[in-house]
C-alpha cells in the first residue's frame, strides 16, 4: 500500500460508559477514495471526528499521515450532511470562509479568489454573488464542497454529504465528486449507508459492524470510471454480497473476535 494517509490502529472507544469501538482498525492511503459503510449508529461519523481531533479514544491510535490527530488536523476539510453556510455571506464569501476561520493571514481578496476559483469547480462560476437563501439545496451543497476544496487540504472528510438531496442531484454530485478527486491526489474518506453510493464512489470499502463496532470488511471495488454499477456484473456481484452482510449485520449475528 502507498504511504497512509489515515491508519486506525485497534481504538476502542467509549463515549458517556458505553462502548462505541470495540476494535477498529483500517487504512486509507494517500490519493485513495475509501467509503466507511454501515448500520446507523456504529460509528462512521465518530471516525470522523476522531480524524478530526474531536474526541480521544481509550485504545490503540489514530493516526493522519503519520501523525496525531492533532497535529495533522489542518490537512483535513470536512463536508457535511447539511450544508451549513453562513446566511448573512454570499455565496462567494461562504466559499471562502473556510480559509477565513483557518488562515487569517490570508487577505480577503486572495481567499475571495481561491472561493471562486473553486465555486467555478463545482459548476457555481456565476453564482458567487448569490445569498445561500437563493440556491437549490444541491447548489447549497456544492458552496460547501468548494468551502472545503478551498482549503487545498490532502484529506476531504465527507459525511453523508448527499444523503439530503433528491436522487437526480445526488446522482449528478456524485459524478461530480468522483470528476474532481480523480488526478487530484487527494484522499477522500466519505462516509455513507448507501451500498449504491459507495460501490459507485470507492477504491475500497470498509464495513463497520453494529455497536461495539469492528471492522466486518474491506471490500476492493476495481471496476473502472465512470461506473454504471447496474451494469457491472463484478459491481452487481458486490452489490448482493454487501446486502447479505448488511443483512446479517441487521439480524445482530455478528461473529464475535
Ligand atoms: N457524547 C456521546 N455520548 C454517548 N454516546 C454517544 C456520544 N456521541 C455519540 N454517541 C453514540 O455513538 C454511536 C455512534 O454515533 P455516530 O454518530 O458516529 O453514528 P453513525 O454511524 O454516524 O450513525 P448515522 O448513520 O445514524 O449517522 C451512536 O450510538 C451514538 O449514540
Ligand atoms: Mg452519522
Amino acid at each position: 500500500m502507498a504511504q497512509k494517509a489515515i491508519s486506525f490502529a485497534g481504538v476502542r472507544l467509549v463515549l458517556s460508559g458505553s462502548e462505541i469501538y470495540r476494535d477498529v482498525s483500517f487504512d486509507v492511503a494517500e490519493g485513495e477514495f475509501v467509503c466507511l459503510l454501515g448500520p446507523s449508529g456504529c460509528g462512521k461519523s465518530t471516525a470522523l471526528r476522531l480524524i478530526g481531533d474531536l474526541l480521544p479514544v481509550q485504545g490503540g491510535t489514530v493516526s493522519v499521515g503519520g501523525k496525531s490527530p492533532k497535529e495533522a488536523w489542518e490537512r483535513t476539510a470536512f463536508v457535511f450532511q447539511s450544508p451549513r453556510l453562513l446566511p448573512w455571506k454570499t455565496t462567494e464569501e461562504n466559499a471562502a470562509f473556510g480559509i477565513e476561520m483557518r488562515k487569517p493571514e490570508v487577505s480577503r481578496e486572495a481567499r475571495l479568489a481561491r472561493a471562486r476559483e473553486e465555486l467555478a469547480h463545482v459548476g457555481l462560476g456565476q453564482d458567487g454573488h448569490k445569498m445561500p437563501v437563493m440556491l437549490s439545496g444541491g447548489e447549497r451543497q456544492r458552496v460547501s464542497i468548494a468551502r472545503a476544496l478551498a482549503l487545498d487540504p490532502e484529506i476531504i472528510l465527507m459525511d453523508e454529504p448527499f444523503s439530503a438531496l433528491d436522487h437526480t442531484t445526488r446522482t449528478r454530485l456524485r459524478k461530480q465528486i468522483v470528476d474532481l478527486w480523480s488526478g487530484s491526489g487527494k484522499t477522500v474518506l466519505f462516509v455513507t449507508h448507501d451500498i449504491d453510493e459507495a460501490l459507485y464512489l470507492a477504491d475500497r470499502i470498509v464495513v463497520l459492524s453494529k455497536k461495539p463496532t469492528r471492522v466486518e470488511e474491506i471490500v476492493t471495488v476495481d471496476a473502472p470510471r465512470p461506473r454504471v454499477p447496474e451494469e457491472d456484473a463484478e459491481l452487481l456481484r458486490l452489490r448482493a454480497h454487501l446486502v447479505s452482510v448488511f443483512e446479517r449485520l441487521e439480524e445482530g449475528e455478528t461473529v464475535d473476535a
